[in-house]
């Protein structure tokens, strides 16, 4: 990483998880073992997503009964999301767009933010709110990783995470980018893979995501 980014804060906990489980959870009582099982296969980072009613709960007990899971809160678009979510226990926001009335909020009351953008106008609005990280998204739709280098050549320190469309096929050649501080994704979290109680599953594909950001990270 470069000086950039902050060598001991939330940024770089990013970067070294290198994957962010991106997590749509309906149940409130999956949100523990879920949370154990993404520790246990050594990606200790849960964005929870506000799309289920569930989110809060989730967020809730995960942060509260999952030590060494850093637990935010995902597809937050307005600020009424942004305080529930840290309300509950989030300490990271993640959106697929901006709202700069969110991340003013984030700002001001010290949360950590990656929000999105995938063209030069919103990377530099974002660029121009003192932000480092931007989440690229949808990123397979968006152009991948040649659009992502594309931006970073101009917009010179900032790095990306790119969700949507990233999976074990191709998540090493995401990482594999300098530009790039980690990825998103929900291929190891998805509902089919614990919906009978068991989240061994969720622990083995976390755990074959991890040996990639491993290989790479060290
Ligand atoms: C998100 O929730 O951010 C994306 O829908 C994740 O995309 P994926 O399901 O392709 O990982």
């Amino acid at each position: 990483m470069s000086d950039y980014m902050d060598k001991d804060g939330f940024y770089n906990k990013v970067y070294q998880t290198g994957v962010v489980p991106v997590v749509v959870l309906e149940r409130a009582e999956d949100a523990v073992p879920l949370g154990r099982a993404l520790v246990a296969g050594g990606l200790p980072a849960a964005e929870v997503t506000f799309r289920t009613a569930a989110a809060a709960d989730c967020i809730h007990t995960m942060s509260q009964e999952c030590p060494g899971l850093l637990v935010g809160a995902g597809t937050v678009l307005n600020v009424e999301q942004a305080r529930r979510a840290v309300d509950a226990g989030a300490t990271f926001v993640v959106s697929p767009g901006f709202d700069l009335g969110v991340v003013d909020w984030c700002l001001d009351h010290e949360v950590d933010v990656i929000p999105a953008g995938v063209t030069p106008t919103e990377v530099t609005a974002l660029v121009n709110r003192g932000l480092a990280v931007t989440k690229f998204f949808p990123a397979a739709q968006y152009g991948g990783r040649g659009t992502i280098d594309a931006l970073a050549s101009v917009f010179v320190g900032h790095r990306f995470m790119p969700t949507g469309g990233v999976s074990l096929a191709n998540v090493e050649e995401y990482l594999g980018d300098p530009a790039i501080i980690a990825c998103g994704g929900t291929w190891m979290v998805k509902p089919k893979l614990f919906a009978d109680g068991d989240f061994g599953q969720v622990e083995k594909a976390t755990g074959e995501a991890a040996a990639v950001v491993r290989r790479l990270r060290g």
